[in-house]
C-alpha cells in the first residue's frame, strides 16, 4: 500500500504570511484557544513560552496585541494562542466573538525570551495565574513532547475550578508522569462541585506545602503584573535567589549589569541632527539622532505596526536600505534578519541620514 505522503513545507513559517485561523476551541467560560495554520503549508519553529503578536482587525482601525503560545514546537505544524476576556479590553473581546476559523490575519513573530529552553534546569516550578498558564502549558507540552522525564511543579491560581485553563489536560499528563506535580489553588468553589485543591490566595504556607523543595527549583512565573509582585516578594522574603526567578511581563526585561548589552562607540548625541527618508511613502523627515525611526513615522503620518515599544516583540521589524543606525533591542531580531539589513523601528536611532523601506 501507497504510504501517504504528509504535505510539509521545507521552510518555517516567516511573518510574511498571513496566518489562517483553522480551529476556536472554549476552554472555560470566558477563554479561547485560536490555532493557526499557514496557507502556505508552512511548519512554526519557536521556543517553547515566547510570544506572538498578531494584528487585529478591529472595526475603528487595526490594532496589535501580544499573546503569548499555548501551544508547543514539538507540533510544528499549527501553532495556538489561548486568550481571556479581560473588563476593557476590546481586542480580545473581538476575537471571542468575531474570529473565526477561514478567516486570515497578519501576525508578527514568534518572539520573547521566557522560555525554560534558556534556564536548563532539573526542576522546575511554574506558577502561574488566569490565562498566565499559557506560556506553562506550551513549555509542559514540550517537556512531555520530548521524551525526559520532568520535573515540573506546576502552581496554578484561578478564581474557580470551571476557571481553570487546561485543567482535564494537565490532569492527563500528570495522570502518565510522576514527575508532574500539579497545584491547584482557586479563590472560591463552583457550587455544588466537590474541591480538594488549595482555596485562596498563593502565600508562604501554601507554596512550602506545594513545593518543599522550591529553593531548589528554577522558577517560571506568568499572569497578572500583582500576581507576579506577590509572588516576588514572597520568594524574596523566603531567601530564594531571584537569579532563578524568570517572569513573563511583556515589559522591558530588567538587567543585571552582566547583561548589559555593549553598546558600541558610536551612540545618538543629543541635539545632533538627522534625517530619515521613507521611500515607500516618498516622505523625508529631519529628525534628531535622539529620535526613535517609529516615533519620526508617527510624526511623519506613517503607520509602522508596533507592540511593545522596546525592541521585544518584532512587530515593528523594516528594512533599512541604507545608511546606520544605533539599535538596542531587548531580543525581537535575529542576527540574521540584522545581517539581511533589518532594523526594529522602536529602539533605531538614525545617526546622520538613512533611508529605510517604509
Ligand atoms: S514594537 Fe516591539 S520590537 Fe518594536
Amino acid at each position: 500500500m501507497k504510504k501517504p505522503r504528509l504535505n510539509w513545507a521545507t521552510e518555517p513559517w516567516s511573518d510574511d504570511e498571513l496566518l489562517e485561523c483553522a480551529m476556536v476551541v472554549p476552554e472555560t467560560a470566558d477563554a479561547a484557544t485560536f490555532t493557526f495554520r499557514a496557507p502556505s503549508g508552512a511548519w512554526f519553529d519557536y521556543q517553547p513560552g515566547q510570544f506572538l503578536t498578531l494584528d487585529l482587525p478591529l472595526p475603528g482601525g487595526n490594532i496589535q496585541r501580544t499573546y503569548t503560545i499555548s501551544s508547543s514546537p514539538s507540533r510544528p505544524l499549527s501553532i495556538s494562542v489561548t486568550v481571556k476576556a479581560q473588563r476593557m479590553s476590546l481586542a480580545t473581546r473581538w476575537m471571542l466573538d468575531h474570529l473565526r476559523p477561514g478567516m486570515r490575519i497578519k501576525a508578527y513573530g514568534p518572539s520573547g525570551i521566557f522560555t525554560s529552553l534558556r534556564h536548563p534546569a532539573k526542576k522546575h516550578l511554574f506558577i502561574s495565574a488566569g490565562s498566565g498558564v499559557t506560556p506553562m502549558m506550551s513549555m509542559t507540552t514540550w517537556a512531555w513532547d520530548s521524551g525526559e522525564m520532568p520535573d515540573i511543579v506546576f502552581v496554578h491560581a484561578a478564581r474557580s475550578p470551571s476557571d481553570i485553563i487546561f485543567r482535564r489536560r494537565l490532569e492527563q499528563f500528570a495522570d502518565r508522569v510522576p514527575g508532574l506535580q500539579l497545584r491547584f489553588t482557586v479563590e472560591q468553589n463552583d457550587p455544588f462541585t466537590a474541591w480538594t485543591g488549595y482555596l485562596g490566595r498563593l502565600n508562604q504556607i501554601m507554596l512550602g506545602l506545594m513545593a518543599p523543595d522550591y529553593l531548589e527549583r528554577e522558577v517560571f512565573c506568568c499572569g497578572p503584573e500583582p500576581f507576579m509582585q506577590s509572588v516576588r516578594d514572597m520568594l524574596v522574603s523566603l531567601g530564594f535567589d531571584m537569579d532563578h526567578y524568570h517572569q513573563e511581563s511583556f515589559g522591558a526585561p530588567v538587567r543585571t549589569e552582566a547583561d548589559a548589552p555593549v553598546i558600541d562607540d558610536v551612540a545618538p548625541e543629543e541635539g545632533a541632527k538627522a534625517q530619515i527618508t521613507f521611500a515607500a511613502s516618498g516622505v523625508t523627515a529631519p529628525c534628531a539622532e535622539t529620535d526613535t525611526v517609529l516615533a519620526v513615522a508617527k510624526r511623519s503620518g506613517l503607520n509602522i505596526p508596533s507592540g511593545c515599544t522596546f525592541g521585544l516583540c518584532g512587530t515593528c521589524k523594516i528594512r533599512k536600505i541604507s545608511g546606520e543606525v544605533h539599535m538596542v533591542h531587548n531580543g525581537g531580531i535575529s542576527d540574521d534578519d540584522i545581517a539581511e539589513g533589518y532594523i526594529l523601528a522602536c529602539c533605531s536611532h538614525p545617526m546622520g541620514r538613512i533611508e529605510v523601506e517604509v
